[in-house]
């Protein structure tokens, strides 16, 4: 199967503070691939470093068959363009609508007429069932709306790679199933391959074709959901009580 992330023994820390101490992983297309693991383990720094952010100190990591190690900075720019990330805390442009929002990452794309940026931007609102609220802003919108729009946002581009940063924490239980089964529904429509880095259970069992558990630097267990739902390792079984 085609790789469209392959990394292998990357080492990162900061000062002494050794986080990524040996990471080996590769990502097929089409792939939903979810990371497990406690706050603090280095799962931001890894999609950091995925996306050029973070800078490794050993190691190799090609995405899109590139080595994001080795390119200069327009490069990785143009890169950048087939990545989709979406943070943590997916802030939204509060002082610009739902449109305007929208429009932001297609503005570099100066082949684009306005009447083809307004279709692609009702085509994004419908793929997260929003296309009502084009011309809210931000504040009038529930926390699973903004995450929503901030998902629209970012699958706009059309990345062949979704790099999601705890795409649930902070969301109610209904909400976050909401956008877990969303990102599932983009990845068949769109086949892209997806990194989906969580501690919600519940997310990791309706994404994901494959799970990580990162634990002290390393990959620590890899396997299905169900391999892992019914190990007895006591790092691996805390995360799914
Ligand atoms: N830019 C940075 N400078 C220094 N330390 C950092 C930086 N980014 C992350 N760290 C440290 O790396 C460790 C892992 O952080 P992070 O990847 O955010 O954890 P998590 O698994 O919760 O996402 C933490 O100890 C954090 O303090
Ligand atoms: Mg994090």
């Amino acid at each position: 199967m085609e790789n469209v992330i392959e990394i292998e023994h990357l080492k990162k820390s900061f000062g002494n503070n050794q986080v990524l101490k040996d990471i080996s992983l590769n990502l097929a297309k089409g792939e939903n691939l979810v990371i497990l693991g406690k706050s603090g383990t280095g799962k931001s720094v890894l999609i950091k470093c995925i996306v050029g952010l973070i800078k490794p100190d050993e190691g190799k990591l090609t995405a899109l068959q590139k080595n994001i190690l080795e390119l200069n900075t327009k490069e990785l720019n143009a890169l950048r363009k087939k990545i989709g990330f979406l943070f943590q805390s997916a802030a939204l442009y509060d002082s610009m609508s739902v449109k305007e929002n929208l429009e932001f990452p297609l503005r570099d794309l100066k082949e684009l007429k306005q009447d083809e940026i307004n279709i692609k931007v009702i085509e994004a609102l419908q793929n997260v069932g929003l296309e009502k609220a084009i011309n809210k802003m931000p504040s009038e919108l529930s926390g699973g709306m903004r995450k929503r729009i901030g998902l629209a946002r970012t699958l706009i581009l059309n990345p062949e790679i979704m790099l999601y940063d705890e795409p649930t924490t902070g969301l109610d239980p209904i909400t976050s199933k909401e956008i877990s089964s969303l990102i599932l529904e983009m990845q068949k429509k769109f086949n892209t391959a997806s990194i989906i880095i969580t501690h919600d259970i519940e997310c990791a069992r309706i994404t994901a074709n494959r799970v990580i558990v990162l634990n002290d630097g390393t990959c620590y267990a890899e396997g299905t959901f169900k391999e892992l739902e019914q190990s007895n390792d006591e790092k691996i079984k805390g995360f799914f009580i």
